[in-house]
């Protein structure tokens, strides 16, 4: 049976994660996080005190990683056991990501892990390179994205309300840099597949983006 993929790729902070629950809890579809296991190792690597490591050790380290997506309510991320749900929104824990995400040997050893999640009745997967490589077959390809001071804004509305101290242009500096990151590696860049629809969500509603979204699909 064809499985109908939903890719939804964009820069941090566009909305992606919020857009995509929502479709897949419309639709029923699973749901991939996908920047959650480049994090997820990220947080492994510094825990182990081998991010410094060799591309060996830390492709060692990726396959061995036993990472559990919880479909509850509270979507818990357990890695090896353990709720690391909190860690993984952590800033250093983004950046530290970013930074092992453009290494072409980690890309390929967490390859199977993403496209494991594709399993009827359908999938909605969020990330950089979702439409571009990882399920380039996709039927709905989206990229999703807004001005950088809105995503540093909306980011920063999102610490406080945690009781997080937050600096707006330390964030928007932090953006920026993996924006740039993301976008100019050599591997899997963040770029729009050429078969996607390109949505700025800078001045529309999570509404009006996720209708957009399911009008394509259905
Ligand atoms: O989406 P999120 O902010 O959680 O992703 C964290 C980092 O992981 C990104 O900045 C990006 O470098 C990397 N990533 C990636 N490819 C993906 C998802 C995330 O390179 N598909």
């Amino acid at each position: 049976m064809d499985i109908p993929v939903l890719t939804i790729d964009g820069p941090s902070g566009a909305g992606k994660g919020t857009v995509s629950r929502l479709i897949a809890q419309k639709l029923g579809w699973h749901y991939l996080d996908s920047g959650a296991i480049y994090r997820a190792l990220a947080l492994e690597l510094t825990e182990k005190d081998v991010l410094h490591e060799s591309i060996a050790e830390i492709v060692d380290v990726a396959l061995g990683m036993d990472l559990v997506f919880e479909c509850s309510e509270d979507r818990a991320v357990l890695l090896n056991g353990q709720d690391i749900t909190d860690l993984l929104g952590l800033e250093s824990t983004g950046n530290n990501a970013s930074k092992i995400a453009s290494i072409p040997e980690i890309r390929a050893a967490l390859l199977q892990k993403q496209h494991d999640f594709k399993q009827a009745p359908g999938l909605v997967a969020d990330g950089r390179d979702m439409g571009t490589v990882v399920f380039s077959e996709a039927k709905y390809k989206v990229f999703l994205t807004a001005s950088a001071s809105e995503r540093a804004e909306r980011r920063y509305k999102q610490l406080k309300e945690k009781g997080i101290d937050a600096n707006l242009s330390e964030i928007t500096a932090d953006i920026q840099e993996r924006d740039q990151r993301d976008s100019e590696r050599q591997i899997s860049p963040l770029v729009p597949a050429a078969d996607a629809i390109y949505i700025d969500s800078s001045t529309i509603s999570v509404q009006a983006v996720v209708d957009e979204v399911l009008s394509l699909v259905r």
